[in-house]
């Protein structure tokens, strides 16, 4: 497998700077790639599209696609609170590539962003996106919304979107939000991956930006929940 090109950005820091509901809700997009052959997409652009297409022709990358990892507006651009925040409407103007959307969340993400179905790749649990000589495996994570789905990277990063974050994971009271899948998606999915993996959550909402799987595993409580009885208990 080929050398990954991977960039974490915080919304409202390295792009998106003067806007100051992105410095509150603290948002990481990701750029995922292939250092050789210079093509990448982008995970979750929003709130400053120029500012994240000016970041990948920085580093001389080329945007091929763009991946959901679910349909809220800080992720994927629409109406948050009455403010329309910039996304995935706006990049596909921009730079005309495919959204890969988990296909639970594809009629959702059309209704808050206006895409229509050609703009979309709908995609199952386990599928593969090549990129260059890069993997990406869509791992659908439900829980937060119907169809969350986590992008392991050559199976050493994950991105995990708003399933799991660093000392902590997901509102399930939102619509669409299932507390029993949630239990599921940590514990039977997240929490099987190996230690080694690095764990880049959807917001900066920890005291650091990254980790391990296995520091989490250690760490994290609701990844150590033993039973679906406690987790609900804790959610209720
Ligand atoms: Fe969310």
């Amino acid at each position: 497998m080929g050398e990954i090109y991977f960039r974490q950005l915080l919304a409202g820091r390295d792009f998106a700077r003067v806007n100051p509901i992105a410095v509150q809700m603290v948002n990481f997009i990701y750029l995922i790639g292939d250092q050789e052959t210079k093509e990448c997409l982008v995970v979750d652009p929003a709130w400053d599209v120029e500012g994240l297409l000016q970041a990948a022709e920085q580093d001389g990358m080329k945007l091929v696609g763009a991946l959901a990892t679910h349909y809220h507006p800080d992720h994927v651009g629409g109406s948050l609170f009455g403010y329309d925040v910039e996304g995935l409407a706006k990049l596909l103007a921009r730079a005309p590539v495919k959204v890969h959307v988990q296909k639970e969340e594809a009629d959702g993400l059309r209704r808050v962003t206006g895409l229509s179905e050609s703009d979309l790749e709908r995609r199952e649990s386990g599928d593969r996106i090549q990129i260059g000589s890069v993997q990406v495996e869509c791992i659908h994570t439900p829980g937060h919304t119907p169809g969350s789905q986590c992008f392991l990277v050559n199976g050493s990063l994950l991105v995990s979107g708003d399933t799991l974050f660093i000392q902590g994971c997901g509102r399930v009271d939102l619509p669409g939000g299932n507390p029993q899948q949630m239990y599921e998606s940590l514990t039977q999915k997240l929490a099987k991956l190996p230690d080694h993996i690095l764990l880049y959550p959807g917001h900066d909402y920890a005291d650091k930006p990254v980790t391990t799987l296995g520091e989490q595993k250690k760490n994290n409580y609701y990844l150590r929940m033993q039973s679906l009885d406690q987790w609900l208990r804790l959610m209720g």
